[in-house]
């Protein structure tokens, strides 16, 4: 069969743009409304996207005062959609550095066995500096020993996945037998971080494990993905640096003795669409319009783990010395790189810089009719930089409808996209294997 793409929605506010819960065309439903998130994911599903996907902070953001998020929980948020929804797949943040992994593989097993088995982890050692003190204070912990802690995490989580066979549960009325003892086992595990016994108190889930998607782009968190990840969320505003990163991520994975093709590589992609180039043009700007630079700035030094930019002035072109170098940063490492090569390559003022973070936080943003995104997709996914897209529209629904009923038909008439779900579960949206026990089955006892 001819490759095809993967579809993610990225559901974000109003809008990834900062500015589009300001604007007419965003939804008048509350960001705390469940109906809002339903409505967005029947209608993705009605597009027949792969997946959608709610990202998460552990602290509220300085920006509160001129800006919303996306308030709800998302494990809570899932298990809402997943009983609105049939097919679309659906994937929640939750953290390494913030959670224990025994409360974490339980609740992704109950989504994934509420949904039936369409549930993805995006798994984040959390970035932002300010979360540290919600959780004992004891200060940031740092990029090293985040991935450390999540290398352990993984461990213990996947262990506990397993830890019931696949034929552990018999339910039989007539012989009183719910389950086969022989077929359950504790985990033992005893490491650095983390003592869990196990087992997990859940029958295994209906995809065997929740799908497993990762997000960090730094060198740790490259690796990191090699070996766990069977989707990447990255961020590039430029074709040629998601090349570089699809080349390098396959590699490490082929490293790792996986198939390249067991890692899908999914860039954000925020598009401004509309009938000509000029008036998709126009709504961008008019979104622009609506930003406040002051918002854009408290968000940057967030990315710097709260490095101070307020002396910088709005209107003189940057230098990479305005910032602090991206080896000394703690918290989103691999985006401040993404932010200082734009800089380095564009040299804008600050006002120029935020502008260009306001419309999709450092992820790739277009303004064009339905042929050029169709165009610019088919391009990023032929020429090696793409398996699919973390679809961002800029304001939510409006974007979302226009990118449904008039770039995914066009990508349908080449080819490049299902115009039927074939699977019922994420892992066979996307094609992934079922995932290899760390246990071996046959050595366990068949009573
Ligand atoms: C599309 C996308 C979504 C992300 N979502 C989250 C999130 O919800 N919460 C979070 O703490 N980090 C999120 N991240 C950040 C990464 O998980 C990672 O923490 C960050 O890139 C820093 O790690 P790195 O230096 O290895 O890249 C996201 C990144 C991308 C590209």
């Amino acid at each position: 069969m001819k490759r095809q793409l993967h579809l993610n929605l990225f559901i974000h506010g109003r809008g990834h743009h900062e500015a589009a819960w300001r604007h007419p065309a965003a939804s008048p439903l509350a960001l705390t409304d469940i109906r809002y998130y339903q409505d967005l994911a029947q209608r993705a599903e009605a597009a027949l996207f792969d997946s959608i996907f709610l990202a998460d902070q552990l602290a509220l953001g300085e920006d509160v005062a001129q800006a919303p998020r996306t308030w709800l929980e998302p494990i809570t948020v899932l298990a809402a959609v997943a009983v609105a929804t049939q097919r679309i797949g659906l994937i929640a943040t939750a953290s390494t550095t913030y959670s224990e992994p025994f409360n974490l593989a339980r609740q992704f097993a109950s989504l994934d066995h509420i949904s039936n088995g369409r549930v993805g982890w995006n798994i984040v050692t959390s970035w932002l500096a300010t979360a540290a003190g919600n959780f004992g204070d004891a200060g940031q912990v740092s990029h090293a020993d985040r991935y450390d802690r999540g290398e352990e995490f993984m461990a213990v989580v996947k262990a506990l996945w397993d830890s019931w066979a696949d034929d552990a549960v018999i339910d039989d009325r007539a012989s009183g037998r719910y389950a086969r003892p022989g077929r359950l086992r504790p985990i033992n595990h005893k490491g650095e971080y983390y003592q869990v016994a196990g087992p997990l108190n859940m029958p295994r889930c209906p995809q065997g494990r929740p799908v497993l998607v990762q997000a960090g782009s730094s060198d740790t968190g490259r690796r990191f993905a090699a070996r766990h990840a069977e989707a990447v969320f990255t961020a590039h505003m430029e074709k040629a640096t998601a090349q570089a990163f699809y080349a390098d991520l396959k590699g490490l994975v082929a490293a790792e003795s996986r198939s390249p093709d067991a890692v899908l590589i999914l860039p954000g992609l925020s598009p401004m669409i509309a009938s000509t180039e000029a008036e998709a043009q126009r709504l961008a700007r008019e979104v622009n319009e609506l930003s406040d630079p002051e918002v854009g700035r408290k968000r940057l030094s967030g990315r710097f783990g709260g490095h101070d930019f307020s002396d910088l002035p709005l209107d003189r072109p940057l230098r990479p010395e305005d910032f602090p170098p991206p080896s000394s940063i703690e918290a989103a490492r691999s985006r401040t790189e993404v932010i200082l090569s734009l800089v380095r390559r564009e040299r804008p003022t600050l006002r120029q810089l935020l502008a260009s973070l306001a419309s999709a936080r450092g992820h790739f943003t277009t303004a064009g009719t339905p042929e050029q995104i169709a165009d610019l997709i088919e391009g990023w996914f032929t020429d090696g930089a793409a398996d699919g897209f973390n679809i961002m529209p800029p304001v939510l629904p409006t974007m979302l409808e226009t990118f449904s009923t008039q770039v995914i038909p066009l990508l349908q008439r080449r080819g490049l996209f299902r115009t039927a779900y074939e699977g019922k579960s994420l892992r066979e949206h996307y094609h992934l294997a079922w995932p290899q026990s760390v246990f071996d089955e046959a050595a366990l006892k068949a009573v």
